[in-house]
């Protein structure tokens, strides 16, 4: 049987947010709204955190940083914390993992949303103005992803209302994303005045849509976002977990949360980015299953169809599991189950689970191994 081997110098990791695991987080919008409390206390758990990341053979790491903590007021920006995320990245670092550092992962400061988030014309600027202060002052980061999910976001907090800042209809619905694409670009160019060797993506999540019928929304959900920054983008960062169908397939494998597991997609969606000619991680992927019953098929097969991708043209250069520890998830609280690592949020003890030893094969071997 031929093997199925990944390109020298691959990236292998997973990814969090500091929402999802640090804990008290008091100044987020997010915080009044669904508090994540201690939730895996990761800002002060962080080093043995990586050691564990480490020990299952990661070679990267994605977390995001916490506006709220950097700016907890306007315009009062903390060295404080900064130099907390600083010590996060020399903990990478010494572990031998390479940081991809999330700018802006779902939660605001506070005061911002009050004023609207990304429905205010001023958010570019104060994007900026953060970013500017943290690229400044951290060191040591490669790669930076200014925006999760720009579309997830924008449509959860700014047409249906659901997260904040709670707002709702297409008019702020469009302000918002054009002021995501504004605020990306002025942070594209600001990270490269102080960083010009860094390089700059976002985390896009695209769905696989199943029929051609669905091309106009397949346009704006997967592409729109990504044409508006083409000319301002070095990597593309893909947040896959959805299969959009005509007819539910009845037949289909489901996660904890009744999302289906559809690797197939995974390989489409792929084959999709390629034309943009741009080096491809994939930023996220992965499922709520807390029996561990579902991963390890999951993770092969999602692995087979990169390895696919990649012999097809497709310029793919890493993968971050989703994620590696239980965490708080936005619209299920701490129910759901994503970790390779299991946490016990009453003892805050960590046990990877089965799947994360076969992830680690995987990942120290830069192949799949042969009998799968
Ligand atoms: C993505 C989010 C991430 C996590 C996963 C399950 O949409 O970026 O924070 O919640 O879903």
């Amino acid at each position: 049987m031929k093997k199925i081997t990944f390109p020298p110098g691959f990236l292998w990791g997973s990814a969090t947010s500091s929402y999802q695991v640090e804990g008290g987080i008091k100044n987020a919008d997010w915080s009044k709204f669904k508090d994540s409390k201690q939730a895996c206390r990761h800002y002060f758990l962080y080093n043995d955190d990586f050691a564990l990341a480490k020990k299952l053979g990661h070679n990267a790491h994605r977390f995001s940083i916490e506006w709220s903590r950097i700016e907890p007021k306007e315009g009062r920006l903390s060295k404080k914390e900064v130099t907390h995320y600083q010590k996060m990245i020399h903990s990478l670092r010494k572990y031998k993992l390479e940081p991809f550092v999330t700018l802006f992962h779902f939660t605001l400061p506070q005061w911002l949303s009050d004023k609207g988030g990304f429905s205010n014309k001023k958010a570019p600027d104060y994007f900026k103005r953060y970013v500017e202060f943290v690229v400044k002052n951290l060191k040591g980061v490669r790669f930076w992803l200014t925006i999760n999910e720009p579309m997830i976001y924008t449509t959860k907090g700014y047409l249906f209302g659901q997260w904040p800042p709670f707002k709702k209809g297409i008019y702020s619905f469009f302000k918002a994303v054009l002021n995501l694409v504004s605020a990306h670009k002025k942070a594209f160019s600001i990270i490269h005045q102080y960083q010009p060797s860094a390089f700059v993506g976002i985390a896009k999540n695209n769905f696989f849509f199943t029929s051609w019928l669905f091309f106009p929304m397949k346009y704006f959900w997967n592409e729109y976002f990504l044409q508006k920054i083409r000319k301002q983008i070095d990597f593309i960062g893909l947040n896959y977990y959805f299969t959009k169908r005509l007819l539910k397939n009845k037949k289909a494998d489901l996660s904890d949360l009744g999302w289906e597991i559809n690797p197939l997609g995974l390989y489409f969606v792929l084959m999709d980015l390629k034309k943009y000619q741009l080096p491809i991680y994939i930023t996220e992927n992965g499922l709520a299953d807390a029996e561990d019953a579902k991963r390890k098929y999951f993770i092969i097969s999602h692995i087979k169809a990169m390895h696919r991708a990649i012999n097809n043209g497709v310029p793919l250069k890493g993968y971050f599991y989703w994620s590696l520890l239980d965490n708080f998830e936005w619209d299920y609280g701490f129910e759901a189950r994503f970790g390779l690592i299991e946490v016990d949020f009453k003892t805050q003890k960590r046990k990877p689970r089965d799947s994360a030893f076969l992830y680690k094969e995987i990942c120290e071997n830069n192949e799949i191994p042969s009998l799968l």
